[in-house]
């Protein structure tokens, strides 16, 4: 340029130096970009593998705890079938179907027959758990008639509650509807309802089962006066195994599974089952199935 630079070079000399600043602060941009691009890439890929990882592993746990069930439910299988045979035959030597029994044996055989069958409810407990699992408990549904299910669970239970000097009652009114149910589920969890009660509840004490109909549904209470349930433990009741106190010095028997089963059969008869306890006052457990 031969003339003097003037004010309007210098103002194109900077509009375009200002041009080339931007477009050097674009490619910066676009390589940052780049980067994280291939950081984003990198980590999709880590992702995927780590998914398929988890998948993988999923399977195999899947397998596994098919396996488990299949493993207890054919154990529980196998103790079973003994069991039934040996609770069989000492009915019978104890009836006296083989011949004159003295009273001390008498005794002798009812201390097997009991011990038999609790051994039995146990492995039916842990076989109903296994199915309940997977979705495969067999139900057969009848109109049932629960005022006999309470007489026949009061009769049951009867010589329990009189070991421990407890009196067991039932208030059922003569005119209660059939429901649609399985009659041995019920009885179980009937059952497994009042073993709790006469369990928790110190000599002395009532057990006091009601059944009664209320905006069609069928209402069962299981009552107590026992040592009741502190509220920080209810919410927990119905779990698997769950036990209040489960340590090996504990005073009650027992797997943890009765409460979980009872709810299982309440919920396949489309029903519901909930606590009311207060502490050293007693326990009432509710029990609500569609009529
Ligand atoms: N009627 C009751 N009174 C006090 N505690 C109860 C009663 N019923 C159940 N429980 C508590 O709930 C727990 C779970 O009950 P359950 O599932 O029947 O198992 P298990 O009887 O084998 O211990 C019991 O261990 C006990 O702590
Ligand atoms: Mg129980």
């Amino acid at each position: 340029k031969d003339d003097e630079y003037d004010e309007s070079d210098v103002r194109q000399l900077t509009l375009l130096m200002q041009e080339m600043w931007g477009l050097i602060q674009q490619k910066r941009t676009d390589d940052e970009l780049k980067n994280y691009a291939d950081e984003l890439s990198n980590a999709n890929e880590e992702l995927k593998q780590n998914s398929e990882k988890l998948s993988i592993a999923n399977k195999e746990l899947r397998s596994l705890d098919k396996m488990k069930n299949e493993f207890l439910s054919n154990i529980s299988h196998e103790l079973k079938t003994p069991l039934v045979s040996i609770i069989g035959y000492t009915e019978l030597v104890d009836g006296g179907g083989m011949g004159i029994v003295n009273d001390k044996q008498k005794k002798a055989l009812g201390v097997v027959t009991r011990n038999s069958k609790r051994l039995k409810h146990l492995i039916e407990s842990l076989l109903y758990m296994t199915k309940a699992q997977s979705g495969t408990v067999e139900y057969t549904f009848e109109h049932v008639n629960i005022s006999e299910i309470i007489e026949n669970t009061i009769v049951d239970m009867k010589l329990m509650a009189d070991n421990k000097c407890l009196t067991i009652e039932k208030e059922v009114p003569d005119d209660l509807p059939l429901i649609n149910g399985d009659k041995e589920k019920l009885t179980n969890m009937l059952n497994s309802l009042v073993d709790n009660a006469i369990k928790f509840t110190n000599p002395g004490g009532k057990i006091t089962l009601t059944a009664s109909e209320e905006d069609g549904n069928l209402h069962i209470t299981v009552n107590d006066t026992g040592i009741g349930i502190a509220k920080e433990f209810r919410s927990n009741l119905f779990k698997k195994f769950y036990q209040i106190d489960s340590s090996t010095t504990r005073r009650y028997g027992g797997t943890g599974l009765g409460l979980y089963i009872s709810k299982h059969i309440i919920e396949v008869h489309n029903g519901k089952i909930w606590i009311e306890s207060e502490e050293d006052v007693g326990t009432t457990v509710h029990v609500s199935i569609p009529i």
